[in-house]
């Protein structure tokens, strides 16, 4: 018997795969949605080798109609919706604001921020019918802190955090907890891509972004997955409406 279910967006990649299998691995049922059908269904695989329980299931957050499918198929499958990890998120391009196109800022808040939104919704909503749950949103230390040549993800992460505190006082009495983790630098594909697109500045770059860090060094996946599942639990019964920075000290920096 499972302790629950949950239903995670980028689970395909990084982050959002650490927390399926962290989540699996306390027992509940994970619903592994990804833009990626071929890396969603390698999370549940992993899953399924550690002797948990879970199934792909492919979703763009952007699509309204395939948002609400994929979490009544959840709800149909397992029966219930207990915790929700919203991790699919891009970059977008680095470019400061007078040179940032009209399409990346669209494209940019389209995914981290209305993706989050329209998630949320029928994630809450499937909660409401079951009783209540906890919602887990990835923003980001740029959520709580500007960064240059990179404004259109700095505005959908402040977006995240905004929108995280406005429904954890909406469903505070109604068994909902809602909360975002805001991480550093993690050694995830996305990272590592940000150092590729640099080219030969990749490694200097990698070097900086370690510097930059009070403690020294990238973080793991799995040291975001872990505050994930914590707030996943009733271990974090009296916690709604935060914003937790997991990033080795960079924001207080
Ligand atoms: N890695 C970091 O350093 C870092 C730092 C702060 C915040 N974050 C945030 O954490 C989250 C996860 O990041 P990650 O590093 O694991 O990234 P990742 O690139 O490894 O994984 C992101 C996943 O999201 C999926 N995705 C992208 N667009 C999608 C869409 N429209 N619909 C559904 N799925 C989509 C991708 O296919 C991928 O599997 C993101 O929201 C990111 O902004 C990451």
């Amino acid at each position: 018997m499972t302790q629950g279910v949950a239903f995670v967006t980028g689970g395909g990649s990084g982050i959002g795969r650490a927390a399926a299998v962290a989540l699996a691995g306390d027992g509940l049922a994970i619903a592994v949605s990804d833009a990626d059908l071929d890396r969603a269904t390698e999370t549940v695989q992993l899953v399924e080798e550690r002797g948990g329980q879970a199934f792909a299931v492919l979703l763009d957050v952007c699509d309204e109609a395939a948002v609400d499918a994929a979490v009544q198929e959840t709800v149909e499958r397992y029966g219930r919706l207990d915790v929700a990890v919203n991790s699919a998120g891009i970059q977008g391009d680095l470019a400061a604001v007078a040179e940032c196109t009209l399409a990346n800022w669209e494209r940019t808040l389209a995914v981290n921020l209305t993706g989050t939104f329209l998630c949320m919704r029928a994630e809450i909503n499937a909660m409401l019918a079951g009783g209540g749950g906890s919602v887990i949103n990835l923003a980001s230390n740029f959520g709580l802190v500007g960064k240059p040549r990179i404004p259109a993800y700095v505005a959908s992460k402040h977006g995240v955090v905004g929108l995280t505190k406005s429904a954890a006082l909406d469903y505070a009495q109604r068994g909902i907890r809602v909360n975002a983790v805001c991480p550093g630098p993690i050694d995830t594909p996305l990272l590592r891509k940000i150092a590729a697109d640099a080219g030969p500045q990749g490694e200097a770059m990698r070097r900086e972004v370690e510097e930059s860090v009070p403690m020294g060094r990238v973080g793991e996946s799995d040291e975001v997955a872990q505050v994930i599942g914590w707030l996943a639990s009733p271990a974090a019964s009296f916690v709604t409406g935060t914003a937790i920075p997991v990033d080795g000290g960079f924001v207080v920096g």
